[in-house]
């Protein structure tokens, strides 16, 4: 069976059940700060599931891309994965136990045919919650023809809230025996033989912001079933990663690296699996790129550890390009996103190959240099050669080198409240926020400067800003009001330069030298022994850390659209960009 016939069985037989079919949603969820990925197919839903209607009606059917990284460490077995598809269907305030439940042992053994007699499953068994064990399911099960010993209650069998609070409930699991031979008759929830291929949520609680959990408003169900995990039971395989999912990803890696997959499965397994997650996070109809926070830094240290274990095969060049070519062919079909981004993923991967590459050799040489690894070392492993902290403890694991974990982890709060503070720095001279459009006018406020000295005189100091991506707001010492002639030629003065298409550029140097050039800044100020001097062309030249345009053609037109008092002997100017 292929995944394109397990996708539209599902789809065929829920439809038969008044099921409407939705699509995917994004990769990235909208309006949940508390989530950077839609990890499962409920989350997109969660709305419906509180009880607001939805366009399609109660019964719904899809298949959702989905991205968890909280079992990245276990990527690298036969069954993890950190992007995967999930195959669901929904019931929103319509069918509940008894019909979910049946429905569910009709598609596994009327349509996909499983043998009966590999089948188990597991109920809600309790916990300190919602203490009583769900004995309603486990009712529906034996009416249905499993056996008792073939029911095991769990007490965690419970999901969600998908964040910290909304909906979430007991849920009912269906395993399949793959070991040898007929499958045990008592199930062992613990032997890996039984894998999980379906779950079954009956979503009737909400876990509130308090961490109570009251009863919805309705019983919903939302059920999940692992597409790569199915398919591989349907084919006998006991590896998602000879599924055709993955064949043709592990055939190119083959060849990039000109060893077997038997080789190392465990480096094929995450690079294949890391590339493919990258892929669908670049290539989402909100796709983004690597970056150093939140959604980019995730795809970020993906891309990364899938370089440093190719680099492990022996690839010598880059290759993930090469791959996600591969995986783009393959999924193009059903996420025509991933061809309409095709040049943006391509791009994204290898500037970001490009950039790891460089430091990753050095990065690694001074890795071997060292007999334990201390925090000192992990945040210079880090901040020099861009390796992400998980990286250098998976190194240390498997090169038999001590770990100061408690002084690492202590080095990396520190290094994050140091970068906090430093982009706060950053940022605190006025910056909102580090956009384009937030830079352009940032630039632009180094010109003003200049241009109010030129006119007002030298004595003028700057006093604070504020620099938004529309405005920049800046205060300057002046004891009274600029005429309208005054503004005119501070206006008229900025977008001359602007005109001139001035360079941009910085140098660092000492304070001392700073001062001998004749760079602006607040010299009363504590800078550090070496500050950065800010250079528009010859005009401007200004102690600041950035960031700035690279040219001043780029700031467009320069407007004051607002003169007034700030405090005494301090004026206001309010300025934009056209
Ligand atoms: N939301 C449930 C899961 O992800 C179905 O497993």
């Amino acid at each position: 069976m292929t995944s394109q016939d397990l996708k539209t069985q599902f789809f065929k037989y829920f439809q038969s059940k008044n099921h409407k079919i939705i699509g995917s949603a994004s990769l990235l969820p909208d309006n949940d700060p508390t989530a950077l990925f839609t990890t499962a197919g409920m989350h997109p839903l969660v709305p419906y599931l509180m009880g607001e209607k939805h366009p399609e009606g109660s019964r719904l059917v899809s298949v959702q891309k989905c991205l968890r990284t909280g079992d990245i460490e276990e990527v690298g077995d036969t069954i993890h994965h950190t992007f995967f598809e999930m195959l669901g269907n929904w019931s929103l305030g319509d069918y509940f136990k008894k019909e979910a439940i049946a429905f569910s042992w009709e598609f596994l053994t009327e349509v996909l045919k499983l043998e009966k007699e590999k089948l188990a499953v597991s109920v809600f068994g309790g916990n300190s919650d919602v203490p009583h064990y769900d004995s309603e399911s486990e009712k529906y099960w034996l009416e249905i023809g499993i056996a008792k010993d073939r029911i095991a209650r769990i007490s965690d069998n419970w999901w969600g809230p998908a964040g910290n609070s909304g909906p979430c409930g007991p849920d009912t699991e269906m395993f399949y025996w793959t070991g040898q031979g007929q499958a045990p008759d008592k199930f062992d929830p613990d032997d890996s033989n039984w894998v999980e291929i379906w779950n079954d949520v009956l979503m009737e609680y909400n876990k509130t912001q308090g961490n109570r959990f009251e009863k919805l408003q309705q019983q919903n169900v939302d059920t999940g079933m692992g597409l790569e995990r199915t398919l591989a039971v349907l084919n006998g395989l006991s590896d998602n990663y000879q599924t055709e999912l993955f064949l043709p990803i592990i055939a190119k890696l083959e060849e990039l690296s000109d060893q077997k997959y038997q080789a190392d499965q465990r480096s094929f397994r995450i690079i294949a699996d890391h590339i493919r997650s990258a892929v669908f996070i670049l290539g989402d109809e909100k796709g983004i790129a690597p970056s150093n926070k939140d959604q980019g830094y995730v795809l970020r240290r993906l891309i990364r550890r899938a370089i440093r274990f190719g680099k492990k095969l022996g690839i010598a060049k880059n290759f993930c390009q090469e791959l996600a070519k591969v995986i783009v062919d393959n999924y193009h079909k059903s996420y025509p996103e991933l061809g309409q981004n095709k040049n943006f993923i391509l791009t994204e991967l290898e500037k970001e190959e490009n950039k790891f590459r460089q430091t990753l050799e050095k990065g690694l040489r001074e890795f071997a240099k060292q007999k334990t690894i201390d925090g000192k070392v992990a945040f210079m492993l880090f901040s020099t050669y861009g390796f992400p902290l998980e990286m250098t403890e998976e190194l240390a694991t498997e090169n038999n080198i001590k770990i100061n974990k408690e002084e690492f982890y202590a080095e990396f709060k520190k290094h994050q409240e140091l970068s906090r503070t430093a982009s706060a720095g950053r940022f605190k001279g006025g910056l909102a926020d580090d956009n384009y459009n937030t830079k352009r006018h940032h630039s632009s406020s180094h010109l003003l400067l200049e241009a109010l000295k030129i006119v007002l005189g030298r004595e003028v100091s700057q006093k604070g800003s504020n620099i938004t991506q529309e405005r920049v707001r800046f205060d300057f010492s002046w004891p009274e009001k600029l005429t309208p002639e005054q503004i005119k030629q501070v206006e008229d003065i900025v977008n001359e330069q602007i005109k001139k298409s001035l360079p941009v550029h910085f140098e660092e140097m000492s304070l001392d030298k700073a001062k001998e050039i004749g760079a602006t800044g607040v010299f009363d100020h504590k800078y550090g022994d070496k500050v950065k001097v800010y250079f528009m062309g010859s005009f401007s030249k200004e102690i600041c850390g950035g960031p700035h345009v690279d040219n001043t053609s780029e700031l467009g037109h320069f407007k004051i659209i607002k003169e007034e008092s700030s405090s005494a002997g301090v004026r206001r100017i309010k300025a934009i960009l056209g």
